[in-house]
């Protein structure tokens, strides 16, 4: 049977002493997120993130705009939180209306503010092996639960399944940087089953439940589950066959309470650490 990597206890570690920190500082860090429309996925997300915030003394604000902004408003108003010293983190919450282009909004964020670490600049850092001013949340929350639980990552072979700028494009590279051999599948690989089984890492970000099955996985492999689907009971779970591949594995995230918790920690992190390169230290 698997160890459970307990995604809420590390998290909740984290931020205990990440609240310690931020209780002797005079002026707060602060966080500013961009909501456009009405998505209720995003709402609750967003609602999320103000409340963590909060509870930490980091000063949040969040910014509803309709549906129907134009992306010159949208643009304008980035500059406008750029341009604002008391405004350390900007989040624009995706996805954004398809009107708009998302590109040009991240790529308005300034480098220094990129709390989620989407803008170019820090993506390439990334890519190239060098300094992102932060990671992004959920495939740094990842690395944090993988030395948690003193999980080597040199040498291994890990496969990430999902290549979304978000999850799988960036963890893949941390990855790589950590000296994994790394693969990345997506919905065109073929043989997937067999490029999975030969993994010590397994890592799924896809959004399909059921999809990684116990067959699938190698003995004594590590299985981190980013997805979050919704059974046929209407509960939530991620992309991999929990029940049957706990029973196969050394270590494995459930979902909820895994990955998960581990993104929001991240993302207060991230707003601590702006603040401080913010105000040099
Ligand atoms: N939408 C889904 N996940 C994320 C995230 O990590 N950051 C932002 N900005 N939007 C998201």
């Amino acid at each position: 049977m698997a160890q459970i990597i307990d995604g809420k206890l590390v998290s909740k570690k984290i931020l205990e002493n990440l609240s310690d920190e931020i209780l002797f500082l005079e002026k707060k860090p602060s966080l500013t997120v961009i909501i456009v429309g009405e998505d209720p996925a995003s709402k609750i997300y967003v609602n999320l993130k103000k409340k963590k915030a909060q509870e930490l003394g980091i000063h949040s604000n969040v910014i509803e705009m309709p549906e129907s902004v134009s992306q010159k408003e949208l643009l304008d108003k980035i500059e406008e939180l750029n341009n604002d010293d008391s405004v350390n983190a900007v989040l624009v919450q995706l996805p954004l209306p398809k009107h708009i282009d998302t590109k040009a909004v991240i790529e308005k964020i300034n480098p220094i503010k990129d709390v989620d670490c989407f803008h170019p600049y820090n993506m390439g850092q990334i890519a190239t092996n060098g300094k992102p001013y932060v990671y992004p949340c959920t495939p740094k929350g990842i690395i944090r639960l993988l030395e948690y639980y003193d999980i080597p990552i040199e040498g291994k072979n890990a496969v990430v399944i999902g290549r979304s700028n978000i999850v799988g494009r960036p963890v893949a590279q941390m990855l790589l940087n950590q000296n994994a051999t790394v693969t990345i599948c997506h919905s065109k690989t073929k043989n997937l089953d067999a490029i999975v089984k030969n993994a010590d890492i397994i890592i799924s970000a896809v959004g399909q439940k059921n999809l990684i099955k116990a067959d699938m996985v190698k003995d004594g492999a590590v299985v981190i589950d980013v997805g979050m689907n919704r059974a046929d009971d209407g509960k939530l779970c991620g992309d991999v066959d929990f029940y049957n591949v706990e029973k196969k594995a050394a270590f494995i995230t459930p979902v909820p309470g895994g990955v998960g918790p581990m993104t929001i920690c991240s993302l207060m992190q991230n707003t601590f650490d702006l603040y401080k390169i913010q105000n040099g230290s």
